[in-house]
């Protein structure tokens, strides 16, 4: 009889063959032995770190908490979001106008000219799929508005569940959850605003804007923004999706991705410059991953730039990250239209790359330069500066303190080399203290990676940013990636990384407990390696379960709550035990790290005296182990453990069992210098040990 490995194990248990729990407890442990008396290399001090970007509605939708989808009407379809009910039998005609707008950044809104008064003159918001509003929260609404011909008094406002069975189109009227009656329109655009309360904790909300009386209205910038934000900031973030970013004590923030960086044509790459200011006049920009994958074709799919980089700047400070902007190079992104800024300036645009009329001429490299050189004068810069001025008008009158820049996203080949060269010196030319990340390409190996990795040893970048998106087994088979790594000249940064259960860009992966746990296994190799890794982050990091394109993810939300995946916890667990430098580690029999599935790493952490070591067992088998402190002095009597165990790889926390698996903490004792401890089987866990030197 044949039994598959992945039985093998239950199979002969039943049959008894096999020793139980306690008998392996029993057996010889094996001795791990960490070299507190030759500490190696110091861990970076913002080694784990966020990787974000608007992907799977991580901005609108998500951290972003504007309920309003498409609020300004300046889509490419500009009702994106937006529904005349009941077939717009209340209307006479409406459409979007561009007459006499609110002002050229904003300039289209919605003109709506009612037959006859009555509840049928309404629109509906759909929000970001549904509108997700809390019992007693309180939620502002606003929105600009202009009276034109005939006799509009008003316009009544109210939150609703959605009719039943019903989509807004012919649905008129929905449960009211919160209403308010705004009346004293002029002739001129003027704000209105009014705080409202919700009777009952919804999920998928609408909002209705119904017109009172007949004629005509113009409408725009209509928001409904929570009061509850992170810090009680305005224009601020969704709390408890900040919350578990803060728990994770980051080391830095990457943003604002990612392909997005790049776009799918340069017209549409993202440029900061458009996503500062005030908020009102921010121009959507389609999102890159709107129809990028055919199982998850969102066409509605835009960014607002609501979450701008002031916010992302903001935010860094906020959760204590470096704040680490990632800028296109003059690359679309290669996987789509690969169109390139020149690199010469042919046409000879101005220093902002705008020609007279102020439209943007043709990018070129020296675009994409001034726009880098420009950011970092926006984040650091005095009032006094043309970009410094801007940041303190947003009201940070302190420098943003940026240290680092990535020049280019996720590109390769001789085109990005090129244009990388001539960036980079531009940069360290007027910033000789910024620190670059620069890209060797999507592939951890090959060609490219190759060439690129040499090409920027030679440049002197300071980070060399690798991705990998690859099974769970090639995350545990190399755990040893960085042993042979130079430790002088750039540092890695590995900016994107996640075990994919089933394939790269399959909508069948799963945060399930198989890919974390080989995360963790790699990770020891990380860590092992201070001395030439230097800074780490999972990617993606958001996603709305019903909203995503890409999977797996580090955190889920819907419209309410949120949760961290088991993967979540394993880097969380990382970054708040990643202590201050490597102790060596002898594996039992002097094995490679790794051997018989058994991964190990030791830390010791300057702040507590504590040694810290991580230990990951993927067999389905409980292992005894005996850590020795070798030279250790003052030993404290009792550690701590924080373990995550599951017998099961395919666990997974979802959003209805968000705490499926997460780390236990357990007390041990130490002998001496020794910590007998069993590990379970399927394990991650990380052991403190006091011992001050
Ligand atoms: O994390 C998702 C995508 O993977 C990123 O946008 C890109 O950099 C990588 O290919």
């Amino acid at each position: 009889m044949t039994i598959k490995p992945a039985l093998r194990f239950s199979a002969l248990a039943l049959l008894g063959l096999l020793p139980g729990p306690a008998a392996y407890a029993q057996s010889a442990p094996a001795t791990i032995t960490v070299q507190v008396n030759k500490p190696g290399d110091a861990v970076s001090k913002n080694m784990y770190g966020l990787f974000f970007e608007d992907i799977n509605f991580a901005a609108d939708g998500g951290l972003y908490p504007e309920l309003v989808k498409n609020k300004s009407f300046e889509t490419d379809d500009h009702l994106i979001g937006w529904k005349a009910i009941r077939g717009a039998a209340g209307f006479e005609s409406y459409l979007v106008s561009s007459d006499r707008p609110i002002s050229n950044a904003n300039n289209h809104f919605l003109r709506l000219n009612v037959r006859k008064a009555g509840p049928d003159a309404a629109f509906v918001n759909e929000g970001f799929r549904g509108m997700g509003v809390k019992e007693g929260a309180e939620y502002t609404l606003s929105f600009f508005a202009r009276r034109g011909p005939g006799n509009v008094s008003g316009v009544t406002a109210t939150l609703e569940e959605p009719g039943r069975g019903q989509g807004p189109e012919t649905a008129a009227t929905g449960k009211s959850l919160a209403q308010a009656q705004i009346t004293g329109l002029t002739n001129e655009w003027k704000k209105y605003s009014v705080v409202i309360k919700p009777s009952a904790t919804v999920a998928k909300a609408r909002l209705k804007l119904a017109v009172e009386g007949n004629g005509s209205l113009d409408i725009d910038v209509v928001s409904l923004f929570p009061k509850d934000t992170y810090m009680n900031r305005e224009n601020g973030l969704r709390p408890d999706l900040v919350q578990l970013l803060k728990d994770m004590k980051p080391g830095f923030l990457r943003f604002p991705g990612g392909c997005i960086v790049e776009g799918r044509t340069l017209a549409q790459r993202y440029q900061w410059k458009e996503t500062i200011g005030d908020v009102a006049s921010r121009r959507p920009l389609v999102n890159r991953w709107n129809t990028e994958f055919l199982h998850k074709f969102t066409p509605d799919y835009y960014q607002s730039f609501g979450l701008g980089f002031f916010e992302y700047f903001q935010l860094s400070e906020d959760i204590g990250a470096e704040p680490l902007p990632i800028l296109n190079v003059g690359m679309a992104c290669q996987f789509n239209s690969a169109e390139l800024a020149p690199i010469s300036a042919a046409k000879g645009p101005n220093a902002a790359g705008h020609d007279a009329a102020g439209h943007e001429d043709e990018p070129t490299l020296e675009t994409f330069i001034q726009d880098a050189l420009d950011l970092i004068e926006f984040a650091n810069g005095p009032a006094n500066s043309t970009w410094g001025a801007k940041r303190v008008a947003m009201g940070h009158a302190a420098p943003f303190n940026m240290k680092m820049i990535g020049i280019g996203n996720e590109q390769w080949g001789p085109q990005y080399l090129e244009r990388y060269e001539p960036f980079a010196k531009a940069v360290k030319a007027k910033y000789p203290n910024m620190q670059i990340v620069s890209s060797v390409g999507p592939s951890p190996d090959g060609e490219n990676f190759d060439k690129a990795t040499l090409k920027m040893r030679e440049l002197k970048a300071e980070f060399i940013d690798e991705h990998y998106y690859a099974k769970p087994e090639w995350f545990r088979q190399n755990a040893d990636r960085y042993d042979k790594y130079p430790r002088t000249g750039p540092k890695i940064f590995a900016g994107e990384y996640a075990a994919q259960s089933v394939a790269i860009g399959s909508p069948d992966n799963k945060n399930n407990w198989d890919c974390a746990i080989s995360e963790a296994a790699f990770m020891t190799g990380l860590e092992r390696n201070a001395g030439a890794v230097a800074m780490a982050s999972y990617a993606p990091m958001l996603a709305h379960v019903d909203a995503w394109q890409w999977t797996p993810n580090m955190i889920w939300f819907d419209n309410l709550t949120s949760y961290g995946t088991v993967n979540y916890y394993v880097q969380k667990l990382y970054a708040l035990n990643k202590g201050t430098r490597v102790l060596p580690v002898v594996m039992p029999g002097k094995a490679k790290n790794g051997t018989d599935n058994l991964f190990a790493s030791a830390v010791t952490d300057a702040p507590t005296g504590d040694v810290i070591v991580k230990l990951v067992n993927y067999s389905t088998s409980p292992r005894a182990v005996k850590v020795n402190l070798a030279g250790a002095k003052n030993v404290g009597k009792n550690g701590k453990a924080f373990v995550m165990a599951s017998d099961d790889l395919n666990t997974m926390n979802t959003i209805q069992e968000p705490q499926k698996l997460t780390p236990k903490e357990e007390t041990f004792s130490v002998s001496g210098s020794n910590v007998s401890y069993t590990l379970a089987p399927n394990s991650f866990t990380v052991l403190r040990i006091p011992a001050k030197r």
